[in-house]
């Protein structure tokens, strides 16, 4: 089969793999039909995340037919389609049982790589480096779908590959952040960032009861989506000299209740502390440029929230635990527990409640995915979201 694979530091091609086959009896194999490009692909791409493998098949977010099943799969048959979450999740240990399926214990074989980074080890994740498991991702004709029955939901008919295709990640992954917010009545949030999470982070938290949403870029035409589908206020980086200043102006003085950080560990700074963080990067002294996650700290009201879909690898410097602490913050964060969300956002998705592949802007082929991931990061070409077709 096709598959997108990675060889080192933004170096990807599109080659021949051998096709996967059923490994345990609770997998299934998943014909895909449509995936997409993540920007936590490009944390990969950019070589920041660790334990990447020359050879490694990328991809996290697909959707296709089931072509095969293991004995011990009860929910699927061949024929059916789905969509499948990314964390990989087998649905009865402790954390599986407490719907905290993004770290479920036993689908990590790689656990104790992950233990000694991070003291405890999450979930495994599709195509998502070896310290997350070394699972083979979706970007790629087929793909082995460990716990089936677990991971995989059936798409009705009267939803499109385009429009179930979000529910394996940035949606679920926009709402549990908004959801993490605990958001009041009256009550106004901010979002930096306004790539595919922000622009589902903007839409759930209005879903979630928010007054205002006010959403942060300095993408011009993301900003434009952020105001015209979301329906936000939006401020610029680019034309004010203190993000923080401009917020609380924007809030009465005392700053957002909530703030999400839909940026994570590549954020873009300006001046000296984008100039610190770049070189501390390179230099191996920090792996992560957590502006985005300083600003979102200073920014938000005296106990309010900070909620971080954004993904952080390792160690970041200079983060502000004196405002945390002083300030009575509350920090929330997480890969999103997608399976957790599934029932519920595809029936908002049924309902016409909203429509996800409002986000999308590049359709292309999987054999066009390397040049793709270039795009997609450079954000050339009004690029938002890219899905692509084996
Ligand atoms: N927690 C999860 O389960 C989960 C799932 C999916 C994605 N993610 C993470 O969410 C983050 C966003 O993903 P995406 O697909 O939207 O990526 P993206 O790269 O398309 O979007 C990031 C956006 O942040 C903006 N940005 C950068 N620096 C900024 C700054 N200082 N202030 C304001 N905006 C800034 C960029 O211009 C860009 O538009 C990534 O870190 C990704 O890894 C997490
Ligand atoms: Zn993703
Ligand atoms: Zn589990």
């Amino acid at each position: 089969m096709k598959a997108n694979c990675w060889h080192g530091k933004t170096h990807l091609e599109v080659e021949e793999k051998p096709d996967p086959t059923i490994v345990e009896p609770t997998d299934a194999i998943v014909r895909v039909t449509l995936t997409a490009i993540c920007g936590s692909d490009l944390h990969l791409y950019d070589g920041v995340i660790p334990t990447m493998e020359s050879g490694d098949i990328l991809g996290h977010e697909f959707m296709g037919e089931i072509v095969e099943t293991g004995g011990g799969v009860k929910r699927h048959k061949k024929g059916d389609r789905v969509v499948v979450a990314f964390p990989i999740s087998c649905g009865t240990c402790y954390f599986c049982t407490k719907t905290l399926f993004s770290l479920c214990e036993r689908s990590n074989p790689n656990a104790e790589m992950a233990a000694k980074l991070w003291g405890h080890s999450p979930a495994g994740l599709f195509g998502y480096s070896h310290l997350l498991g070394g699972y083979a991702g979706g970007q790629a004709e087929y793909v082995r779908v460990p716990f089936a029955d677990v991971g995989a939901f059936p798409v009705p008919e009267s939803v499109t590959d385009e429009q179930a295709l979000f529910l394996s990640d940035i949606f679920p992954t926009g709402y549990m952040a908004a959801e993490n917010c605990n958001i009041q009545k009256d009550e106004t949030v901010a979002v930096f960032g306004c790539g595919p999470v922000g622009q589902f982070a903007i839409k759930s938290a209005y879903m979630l009861g928010a007054e205002r949403v006010i959403a942060i870029d300095r993408v011009p035409e993301r900003l434009a989506m952020a105001r015209t589908q979301g329906g936000a206020e939006t401020i610029d980086t680019d034309d004010v000299d203190d993000i923080n200043a401009a917020l609380a102006e924007k809030t009465s003085g005392r700053g957002p209740d909530a703030v999400i950080d839909a940026v994570g560990m590549e954020a873009h700074a300006d001046g000296f502390e984008g100039v610190y963080d770049r070189v501390k990067q390179i230099a191996k002294l920090e792996s992560d440029r957590p502006a985005v996650l300083r600003d979102a700290i200073m920014s938000v009201r005296n106990g309010g929230t900070v909620s971080v879909p954004g993904v952080y690898g390792g160690l970041v410097d200079k983060f502000p635990a004196g405002a945390f602490v002083n300030r009575n913050l509350t920090l929330k964060s997480g890969q999103t527990h997608v399976q957790r969300y599934m029932p519920l956002l595809l029936e908002k998705i049924v309902a016409g409640e909203i429509d996800p592949s409002f986000v999308i802007t590049h359709r292309i082929k999987l054999a066009d995915a390397p040049a793709a991931y270039e795009t997609f990061r450079d954000k050339k070409d009004g690029c938002i979201k890219v899905v692509m077709t084996p």
